[in-house]
């Protein structure tokens, strides 16, 4: 048996299953579920109806592949709340949680819901409906190319995928860019709707949350509404303050995120209306909510997202753009200068990606530093999460982001001879109060790496050596290349400290368990 997911009560049966004279070999939760099927095998004789004994019994979250000796032609497949996913091929069937692994043998897929049980054969699936009753499912094709989950000649895909930012995030910007005015033909939230919202709540998890923290800045800005952003593992028992008026926007690439799940489903029960925000068509959050954006990152394999990050950005800011146009909030000269920056974006990212050599060599210096403070105030503190969590998940670094105001209220302390303070510094309107920060840092000892924009550099290197330069752009889109230099920081410093890259030690790409 192979088991994604938690079985909730899995020592209430195991008790049982020992009480009946079952001897286990192991202290997981999915030999439980093993024993027990073999349990109601040994009653029933019949390997469909003992699953379905089990899946009567089991509580908690499981995407189930069965395989047993005596059906040496098939195997037996079921989910609740964990993804799962059929693929057809040619004499060939396949499953998997997620459609990356299988896209280079099939992109003919259906996505099982919660309840169904599919008897899997080479070429041939059947599936029924939690009665066991025959049905049909719907297929969808998978348009991904083949070649984007392969690493095409990189050593790593996180590598590969930083690199393919600027062509993401064009392909996300312009179909929805029409004759100079954001176009979201896909949106089915009508514009009475949208100008009546009294309040927007941002949802998600992980650099998707860190993406909704940038929302809550710019959207605030743009709509003068109150936005609110939360950890959707926060949000899901909360009791939030969310009703009909309330339109909550789900942020999640994989959208199969069981937190990010649990709250969009708890966000409509109370009444809101949900918009997400998502990379993968067909996934369970896109199919449960009321309206989506597909970002059009393609897939994305390294465990730390960053092209999906960048073109969450993006499309949350274009929202912002769209809503606040429909409100009347924003005025048609700043309107017209953030679509504009927008469409210059993946040039300026290029030209980003082009200039490492810098990021390089402050990688080689400060690889082997055991802490690491990200500072920074509003967007540049929101940067500084996404950043630090960037560096942290890949290269094991403690690291950690602050919002600049907040050291005196004690992190300063913390602060001594050599400590590696990356200061962030691109948010134009609160450059001078970063620097007389940076200059607080300095005073206690602390090596600075700065991150700021062409046009503020030479100034700051007047109290820092250490400074990455980024092209400037409108403020508000302003982390959507300040991000790139610090994914490739923590990129070389994990290549330094030889880390698995892709896969960082105890983190899954999705994360289907609470
Ligand atoms: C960090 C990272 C995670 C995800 C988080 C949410 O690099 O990838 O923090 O952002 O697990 O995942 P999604 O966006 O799939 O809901």
């Amino acid at each position: 048996m192979v088991h994604n997911g938690i079985i909730e009560n899995y020592m209430e049966i195991k008790e049982f299953l020992v009480s009946q004279g079952v001897r286990f070999r192991s202290e997981t939760d999915t030999e439980v579920v093993a024993q027990l099927l073999a349990y109601y095998y040994g009653k029933t004789g019949d390997m469909m109806s003992a699953v379905y004994r089990v899946l009567d019994r089991i509580e908690g979250a499981y995407a189930l592949g069965i395989l047993s000796a005596d059906m040496p032609d098939s195997f037996i497949a079921a989910r609740k709340d964990a993804p799962l996913l059929l693929g057809y091929g040619e004499g060939c069937s396949f499953i998997a949680s997620d459609v990356t692994a299988i896209i280079k043998h099939t992109r003919d897929i259906s996505y099982m819901e919660d309840g169904e049980v599919a008897l899997v054969k080479a070429g041939a699936i059947t599936v029924f409906d939690a009665l066991g009753r025959q049905m049909e499912k719907e297929h969808s094709f998978v348009d991904w190319d083949v070649s984007a989950a392969e690493k095409g000649g990189y050593a790593h895909f996180m590598f590969k995928e930083i690199m393919e930012q600027p062509e993401a995030v064009r392909k996300t910007i312009s179909p929805r860019i029409k004759e100079g005015r954001v176009a979201f033909e896909e949106l089915k939230l009508e514009p009475d709707y949208i100008r009546g919202l009294k309040k927007i709540f941002i949802v998600a998890c992980g650099s998707s949350y860190h993406v909704g923290v940038v929302g809550k800045y710019n959207l605030e800005r743009l709509l003068r509404r109150p936005v609110d952003v939360m950890l959707a593992s926060e949000f899901r028992y909360a009791d939030p303050l969310v009703d009909e008026d309330t339109l909550v926007i789900v942020i999640s690439q994989s959208g199969e995120t069981l937190d990010t799940m649990a709250a969009l489903r708890m966000a409509k029960s109370l009444g809101a209306r949900i918009l997400s925000i998502v990379n993968v068509v067909g996934s369970s959050i896109a199919r449960e909510s009321d309206d989506v954006l597909y970002t059009w990152a393609g897939p994305e394999i390294a465990v730390a997202t960053t092209k999906a990050y960048s073109t969450q950005l993006v499309l949350l800011n274009m929202l912002g753009l769209y809503f606040g146009d429909l409100m009347g909030s924003v005025s048609p000269a700043e309107y017209s200068d953030i679509v504009w920056e927008l469409l210059d974006l993946p040039a300026k990212m290029e030209r980003v990606l082009e200039n490492t050599e810098e990021i390089k060599y402050l990688a080689s210096r400060y690889f082997n530093h055991n802490s690491i403070f990200f500072i920074g105030r509003h967007l540049d503190y929101a940067l500084g999460l996404e950043g630090s969590l960037k560096l942290k998940e890949i290269s094991y670094i403690h690291c950690e982001a602050y919002a600049s105001g907040e050291l005196k209220h004690g992190t300063i302390s913390l602060i001594e001879n050599g400590t590696l303070v990356v200061a962030l510094c691109t948010y134009a309107p609160l450059f001078e109060k970063s620097l007389s920060n940076i200059v607080e840092v300095k005073a206690r000892g602390a090596d600075i790496v700065a991150l700021t924009t062409n046009s503020r550099s030479r100034e700051l290197s007047k109290t820092v050596e250490n400074i990455l330069s980024i092209p400037d752009t409108h403020m508000l889109l302003q982390p959507s290349l300040g991000v790139v230099p610090l994914q490739l920081f923590a990129y070389y410093v994990a290549l330094h400290r030889g880390c698995d890259i892709d896969k960082p030690r105890n983190l899954a790409k999705s994360v289907t368990v609470e």
